[in-house]
């Protein structure tokens, strides 16, 4: 029977095949055939049998190398030497112990195992983004997965990221498998069985490229989305919610950790996401292999391959093209450093008011403010595309961080002085017909005589 459906399956692609050639266009989509994989199949290896030109690809994620990237790349590299205020923001947690730019996704499995931040006490919630064996797993032990230790599930974890990750072993349909990021589309009244292709070439990747957070019993790990996708909004959804990841050691507030928001970031309005982009389309190019055009399953920077993910759309010069990405590039690092600056002022400031015995009424609020401000760079620091994925967003949420950290150095004086700082309410016209017009309207044009 399994034998007949794939000869059924090679026969549709041959037939396919022939129409595509008999139409002379180099603009097919790609087709998958039908394998039909037996259901719970999870190892590449596996898969590749069926499709090994996918496989192939999907093997470079293996190769490490920053070429062509300034900010991005394959390459681990430490975090916070690169950035030394991360590890004064992150005191007391383990993100200031480890914190490694990421690699490629053959990678996850090696590298959770051996990150310091995972200790003796770590939850299985770790796992969830790091393994194919993950929704089995849950399906099979229920909520109780979350919270039980990391290391008892070890045995279990034997895949790293697989194509059962994001593809129906027997249709090779896209499918969403990450219990997570069904919670979160069934609670914002989305079917995640009843997507569009377009939607899914996205959705795929917000299974883990996202912010997420721990439910305090359980440890589920849930997606924060209920008020919004904004930096802002999910900011607003942890304030009613109280959430707190750690306790700063210093600023002495609990404060929440941000993850690796590239999916918000992206879908918040920005250009390519509202010109119907997908991720796919810049990190799964179609890609030429023997004579087949397929999608590349090297998930890696788009820099290294912009003829591919970039030049379909724009005819602008490769070389143009990537001097705009470092140009934006370049401008959010040098703000983004700035603002992190002055989120350690702001926790020095709070320590010496604490220590000068301050009122401590008032230095609550420079902690309220503190903990907004240092969310809000966190999450410019942890998204991936170093402000690419949406510019205009990046830039507004670092400002709202630098606005929020200085308001709580002045809180923190305020403490200790008893003096606030001035305040000037600024009124933001948002339309030019709220300006008080200049220019009369042209006068009557003279009679001509
Ligand atoms: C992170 C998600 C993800 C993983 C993991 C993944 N794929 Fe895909 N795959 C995609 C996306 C997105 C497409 C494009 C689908 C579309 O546009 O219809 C795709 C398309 C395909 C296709 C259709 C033909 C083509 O090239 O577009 C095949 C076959 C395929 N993948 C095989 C694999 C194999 C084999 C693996 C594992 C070695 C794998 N995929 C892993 C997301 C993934
Ligand atoms: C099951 C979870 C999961 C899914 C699904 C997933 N990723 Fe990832 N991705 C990760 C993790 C975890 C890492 C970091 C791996 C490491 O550092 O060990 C990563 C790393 C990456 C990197 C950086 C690789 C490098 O070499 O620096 C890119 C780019 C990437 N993913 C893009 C995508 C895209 C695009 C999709 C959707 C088509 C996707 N990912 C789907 C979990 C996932
Ligand atoms: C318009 C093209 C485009 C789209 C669409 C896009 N990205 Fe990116 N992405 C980039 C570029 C360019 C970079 C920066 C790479 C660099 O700095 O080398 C990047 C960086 C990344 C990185 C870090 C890569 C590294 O080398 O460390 C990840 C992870 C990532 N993107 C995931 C996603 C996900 C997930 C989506 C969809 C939610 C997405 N991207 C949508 C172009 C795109
Ligand atoms: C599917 C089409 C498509 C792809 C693929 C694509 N872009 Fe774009 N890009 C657009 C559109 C549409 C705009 C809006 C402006 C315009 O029409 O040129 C845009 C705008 C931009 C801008 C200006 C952004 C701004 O905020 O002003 C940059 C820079 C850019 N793209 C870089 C890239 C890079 C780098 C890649 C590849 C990694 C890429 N794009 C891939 C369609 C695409």
């Amino acid at each position: 029977m399994k034998n007949y459906r794939v000869f059924m399956g090679l026969m549709a692609l041959l037939i396919i095949g022939l129409i595509a050639v008999g139409c002379g266009s180099n603009v097919q989509q790609p087709v998958a055939f039908r394998a039909d994989i037996a259901p719970g199949t999870l190892s590449a290896e596996e898969f590749g049998k069926f499709y090994p030109k996918q496989y192939d690809t999907y093997m470079k994620n293996a190769e490490m190398s920053n070429e062509g990237s300034k900010y991005g790349g394959s390459e681990e590299y430490d975090k916070l030497t690169q950035w030394p205020f991360l590890k004064e923001i992150f005191a007391g947690y383990g993100f200031a112990i480890e914190y490694n730019e990421d690699r490629g996704h053959v990678y996850t499995l090696e590298d959770v195992k051996k990150i310091k931040r995972i200790n003796e006490k770590s939850i299985s919630a770790c796992w969830t983004c790091k393994s194919a064996n993950v929704p089995g797993v849950v399906a099979e032990m229920g909520d109780a997965y979350y919270s039980t230790n990391f290391h008892e599930l070890k045995d279990k974890m034997t895949e790293p990221i697989t194509c059962a990750n994001c593809h129906d072993p027997q249709t090779m349909k896209l499918v969403i498998t990450q219990p997570p990021l069904r919670d979160a589309l069934t609670r914002l009244g989305k079917n995640p069985d009843k997507l569009t292709t377009q939607e899914l070439r996205t959705l795929v990747c917000a299974q883990c490229h996202v912010e997420y957070y721990f439910t305090d019993d359980k440890k589920i790990v849930t997606f924060p989305w209920d008020n919004g996708l904004t930096p802002e909004e999910i900011l607003e959804y942890y304030e009613e919610l109280g959430f707190v990841d750690w306790e700063h050691p210093v600023a002495k507030v609990g404060e929440i950790k941000a993850q690796h928001p590239e999916f918000e970031t992206f879908a918040s309005g920005s250009v390519h996401y509202e010109a119907g982009v997908s991720c796919a389309d810049c990190h799964m190019p179609y890609t030429m292999v023997g004579g087949e055009k397929i999608s590349s399953h090297w998930w890696t920077s788009p820099l290294k391959h912009m003829n591919e993910s970039c030049m379909t759309c724009h005819r602008e010069g490769e070389e143009w093209l990537k001097e705009r990405v470092f140009y934006t590039q370049d401008k959010v690092a040098d703000m983004m450093a700035r603002v992190g600056t002055v989120n350690v002022e702001a926790i020095q400031a709070i320590a010496e008011a604490d220590a000068a015995g301050a009122n401590q009424e008032v230095l609550n609020e420079a902690r309220k403010l503190q903990r907004k401000a240092q969310f809000l760079v966190d999450w410019v620091g942890a998204e991936n595309s170093m402000g690419f994925h949406n510019p205009q967003l990046t830039f507004d949420t670092l400002n709202k961080s630098m606005d929020y950290a200085y308001q709580a150095i002045a809180k923190a004086q305020e403490a200790r002085t008893g003096t606030a700082a001035p305040q000037w309410n600024v009124n933001i016209p948002k339309l030019n017909s709220e300006a008080v017009r200049l220019m009369q309207a042209p006068a009557e044009p003279a009679p001509v005589a």
